[in-house]
């Protein structure tokens, strides 16, 4: 299959890419800074902005690859889960785009996007293998089969781990984004100088249990906010915010290194693949090359892939479409859209699991 467009837009960056057999020919992506005074996303500023940067981004994405657009076989589009106006910005364009040329067009899921995204940097980065994916809005450890083939191991009962490190930073009086915010102040702070919880890690018996993989940073950032207020009531919070980063930052690695050492053990899988915007976190990646040891690969995606971008949607579809799947028309935004072949009942820990994917 040639070369596929692909568009994303579910939540404030708005992004097009062109990607075929040898990997990325062109990728843009405008992130909105509007949001960072409210100190967290706009939805309705979000979607006046794609309307008003898609075009430009394909523009610049065909450019780069030194495509005209009738070189494309298809297109692909992130269609949930995310901000549904946003969405909906996204996936009207490409309908119109798709249904105008004639070319097939194929609804992407977000989550599958983040899966994909290392393998167009690594060849290797390929099923089989364990992924974990860390981003603003999800939480998720699962085992890939194959492309398209997912059995869920673990994922969080509350906020995703993108989510703690975006109100934490808040709390901090740190900006937004909230995890870039917190690992720069964590470089000047102590961790373990203001000990922080590291939930769900201890008290689960084994693998035959829910909590030995799933995990919880709600409480966590409880714990930041009562150490803030305390230490509001006393000396001040100021002096303390990098020491607080440092300790909310290696907590919350401790814990995704550990479920993920716990996934690789139990699938026998020893390759790990990271995903999201917080697998940007270089603490992350230490503590988990780390834990995992010299017997276990892990990859991890180059910055401008691990946040939200086009190029990973256009991968999921260039593959899905070359193997025949197809959206109809009909294709809506759906905020809620469940991972495609995502097997959840396989796992028997995740019987007892009490839903909430962040
Ligand atoms: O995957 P992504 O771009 O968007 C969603 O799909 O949600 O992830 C965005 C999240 C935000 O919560 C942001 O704070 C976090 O990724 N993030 C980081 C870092 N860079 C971005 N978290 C920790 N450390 C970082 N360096
Ligand atoms: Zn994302």
């Amino acid at each position: 299959m040639g070369p596929v467009l692909g568009i994303e837009t579910s939540c404030d960056e708005t992004s097009a890419a062109v990607v075929d057999g040898a990997g990325i020919r062109g990728l843009a992506i405008a992130s909105q800074d509007a949001h960072a005074a409210f100190g967290g996303v706009v939805p309705e500023l979000a979607a006046r902005a794609h309307i008003r940067a898609l075009d430009a981004m394909v523009s610049h994405a065909l450019s780069r690859a030194g495509l005209e657009s009738d070189a494309l076989e298809g297109v692909g589009v992130t269609a949930g889960p995310g901000l549904v106006g946003a969405l909906l910005v996204g996936v009207n364009w490409a309908k119109a785009f798709a249904f105008g040329r004639g070319l097939p067009l194929l609804g992407v899921h977000h989550m599958e996007g983040h899966l994909f995204a290392t393998s167009l940097e690594d060849r290797d980065a390929v099923p089989p293998f364990v992924s974990l994916l860390v981003s603003g809005g999800h939480t998720l450890l699962l085992e890939a089969r194959a492309w398209g083939d997912y059995r869920l191991l673990g994922q969080t009962r509350d906020d995703a781990a993108g989510e703690a490190f975006d109100k934490v930073a808040r709390r901090l009086g740190l900006g937004y984004p909230g995890g870039p915010e917190i690992e720069r102040a964590a470089a000047s702070g102590t961790p373990g100088a203001r000990p922080l919880p590291r939930p769900m890690l201890s008290g689960s018996d084994g693998p035959g249990d829910a909590a030995w993989f799933d995990m919880s940073f709600s409480g966590l950032k409880t714990a930041v906010a009562l150490a803030a207020a305390e230490l509001e009531a006393g000396d001040g919070l100021h002096d303390a915010v990098a020491d607080l980063a440092a300790e909310f930052q290696e907590a919350v690695v401790d814990v995704l290194a550990e479920k993920t050492a716990r996934a690789v053990d139990l699938t026998g899988v020893r390759r790990v693949v990271l995903g999201g915007g917080v697998a940007r976190n270089s603490r992350l990646r230490e503590r988990l090359a780390e834990r995992l040891g010299a017997g276990c690969r892990l990859f991890a995606p180059s910055p401008r892939l691990a946040t939200d971008n086009a190029a990973m949607i256009a991968a999921v579809a260039r593959h899905r479409l070359a193997g025949g799947e197809r959206s109809g028309w009909d294709l809506n935004a759906d905020p809620t859209l469940p991972f495609p072949g995502l097997d959840s009942s396989a796992a028997p820990a995740l019987a007892t699991a009490e839903g909430g994917s962040g």
